[in-house]
């Protein structure tokens, strides 16, 4: 891994007298909706993965929540001690790689910055290679630009193994990968399914049309199970740009029924996600004690390190 001569910032675990949302088994659908309340759904049949993890963050429907979902569960992990890994898995020109800063290392000349391209054009290039220092301490990205895209239209061989066999060396001591997908059921995103052990869905939960590419990505999974990853589970189910309404808990319902064995959280709306982003800081940094902070960091724990 490249490190850096920069200082990162250590990122603070949240104190326990906040208010997170109640952990209930089942999604409340009984209860006359005025006196509803809205709750993160941890089914007993769910079973927090062992470390060392890789998770894709998909939905195939754009705008769904997937990169903010992506950045806000690493910190929240990266706050716990973890050392975790982010890979930019979308083409797009305003993504990940654009919030998120990190740091290439000193003294390497630009034509050898590689990123995530390289590692599936040139066999040379390792992950080790291009996963580099951001901010903050523990957290590293692996970048992408829109030249990534060309993964999706060349499809060097072994496009769709290429990641799983390079995570599975995992030679970085990395507890936790990331990978943010794109709005598309593509190469890339099939080569992420298959490198995962969990896929977690992020949803906007008061839209039908999230829920409908949900659909969509339901099909890819069950293929990359049968193909070549029989393992891949859907572990969480988060419920972007969450408010409470009755469309949001109808469409939660439904998730929830979908996905028996998956945690079901929310994570509520928050209005200044884009100044986060346009002052390129999580939002776990630019206003720690949102609530949609605090919901991505009761996620984490649920879904990563419970019972460690
Ligand atoms: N909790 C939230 N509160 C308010 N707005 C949110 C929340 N989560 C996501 N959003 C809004 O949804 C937008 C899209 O989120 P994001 O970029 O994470 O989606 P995406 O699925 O990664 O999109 P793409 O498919 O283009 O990669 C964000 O820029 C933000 O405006
Ligand atoms: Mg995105």
């Amino acid at each position: 891994m490249r490190e850096t001569q920069r200082e990162t910032v250590q990122v603070s675990p949240l104190g326990d007298d906040l208010a997170f949302l109640d952990v209930v088994t089942e999604w409340d659908m009984v209860t006359v909706y005025q006196d509803w309340k809205t709750a993160i759904v941890v089914p007993p049949t769910f079973l927090p993965g062992s470390l060392p993890r890789i998770v894709a963050i998909c939905n195939q429907k754009g705008g769904a929540g997937k990169t903010v979902t992506t950045l806000e569960l690493a910190m929240a992990l990266v706050a716990q001690g973890l050392r975790v890994r982010i890979i930019d898995a979308d083409p797009q020109q305003a993504s990940m790689s654009a919030w998120l800063r990190f740091f290439y290392p000193e003294g390497v000349a630009s034509e050898n910055r590689k990123n995530l391209k390289d590692l599936y054009f040139d066999d040379d290039v390792t992950l080790s290679d291009i996963t580099y220092a951001t901010p903050y301490e523990g957290l590293h990205l692996v970048p992408s630009f829109p030249d990534l895209e060309d993964v999706e239209s060349k499809q060097p061989t072994g496009t769709d193994t290429l990641l799983r066999f390079q995570l599975r060396k995992n030679d970085d001591g990395i507890d936790v990968t990331l990978i943010d997908c794109g709005p598309k059921l593509g190469p890339l995103t099939a080569s992420a399914l298959v490198a995962a052990d969990d896929v977690v869905i992020p949803v906007q939960a008061a839209s039908g049309l999230d829920v409908m590419g949900a659909a969509a990505l339901d099909r890819t999974i069950a293929t990359v199970k049968k193909r070549l990853n029989p393992d891949l589970r859907v572990a969480g189910v988060i419920l972007t740009d969450f408010t409470r309404s009755s469309l949001a808990r109808k469409i939660g319902g439904g998730l929830a029924k979908r996905y028996p064995d998956a945690v079901i959280a929310p994570a509520r709306q928050n209005v200044r996600i884009g100044d986060a982003q346009l002052a390129r800081q999580p939002l776990r940094i630019f206003e720690s004690g949102a609530t949609t902070v605090l919901d991505y960091d009761r996620a984490a724990r649920i879904l990563f390190t419970r019972g460690r």
